[in-house]
């Protein structure tokens, strides 16, 4: 791996089945910081207990996860790609840096808030999801975290912990810089706000063709009828613009102004257009859902990989702390 190369690192919960949303906002971006980039890619399993999943639940899901992003074109080779709980090296860490997060810090958090304005009965684990995100990423020594404008205070947070580590102990260990992923809150659903699985608004990207379609099929339009011209900024012709090119984009657009169109023909093409730009994924896909144990190999070479230098951090912060006696 190239020096001069940035480590961008990101983590993804494992929370089932893949929809558009997941795909264009976060992944495919992801994917592609393999190229010219040092990336680090895990899936966030220690995260995801924090809603107190069925046992079963998360394990499938977070191997399904895996298999969705190498399905997709990540590629172990290029990339340093991990189940999180394959390196518990980071709860340690977490459990260090909980000395340096203020607990004044940790109110603040918004995602904890809304979380509890909605209800929920919050645990310890859910308090402290913020602290376990700073030590995924600075246990891997990351310059850029790719994120959804949601999770900007996380980062900002991993910031405040470093910094007063660092102020107190010297340079250890390095700030790490958002890099928000616009597109996150663009994908609309099938009922137009953002697509989300706690909206139930979503289409799946592996999901059998008849749910595929039924989903699309619902996608919510206006009443204009046939020969009415029709609005743009809706989210049949957003999320249909997503597939075509420039001149299929300009077809559908003049379509949108003359007589004579079908909100339900759009449909059935967008529906076209989806099986077909996912087709070989599906393949691939497929292929790795029957064969775990080459999938297992990947993620303990991933795990491998990312020990090394986790184990080096926290070796570096076990003695700069006192941790270390020998
Ligand atoms: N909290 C992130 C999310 O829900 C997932 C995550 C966990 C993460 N650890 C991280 C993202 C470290 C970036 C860096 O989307």
């Amino acid at each position: 791996m190239g020096k001069n190369k940035k480590r961008v690192l990101s983590g993804i919960q494992p929370s089932g089945y893949l929809h558009l949303g997941n795909y264009f906002g976060m992944m495919s971006k992801m994917i592609d910081y393999q190229v010219k980039n040092d990336l680090f890619c895990f899936i966030a399993d220690y995260h995801a207990l924090t809603a107190n999943p069925n046992p079963k639940i998360l394990s499938s899901n977070t191997f399904n996860a895996v298999c969705d992003f190498l399905a997709l074109g990540l590629s172990p080779d290029k990339t340093t790609f991990w189940v999180q709980s394959d390196v518990p090296e980071v709860t340690e860490l977490s459990w260090i840096l909980s000395s340096y997060a203020g607990v004044g810090l940790m109110d603040r958090s918004t995602t904890y808030k809304d979380k509890i304005a909605k209800g929920l009965n919050p645990n310890m684990g859910l308090y402290s999801y913020p602290i376990l995100m700073a030590a995924d990423i600075l246990l891997y020594n990351s310059n850029l975290v790719p994120v959804g404008k949601d999770q900007k205070q996380h980062i900002e947070m991993a910031r405040d912990i470093a910094n007063r580590f660092n102020a107190n102990y010297g340079e250890v260990f390095i700030l790490p810089e958002p890099d928000i992923v616009k597109e996150t809150q663009l994908i609309p659903g099938t009922d137009g706000q953002k697509m989300s699985k706690s909206y139930k608004n979503t289409i799946p990207i592996f999901g059998k063709d008849k749910e595929i379609r039924k989903n699309i099929m619902s996608i919510i339009t206006d009443n204009a009828s046939v020969n009415d011209p029709k609005d743009k900024d809706t989210p049949l012709f957003h999320l249909y613009c997503l597939f075509a090119d420039k001149n299929e984009e300009q077809i559908l657009s003049e379509k949108y102004d003359t007589p004579g169109l079908r909100y339900g023909d759009v449909k059935l093409e967008l529906f076209e257009k989806i099986m077909d730009y996912f087709a070989p994924y599906r393949k691939e896909r497929n292929m790795l859902q029957s064969k775990p144990d080459d999938v297992k190999d990947i993620l303990c070479l991933g795990a491998k990989k990312a020990k090394l230098i986790a184990s080096e951090v926290l070796d570096k912060v076990r003695s700069t702390v006192g941790l270390s006696h020998s």
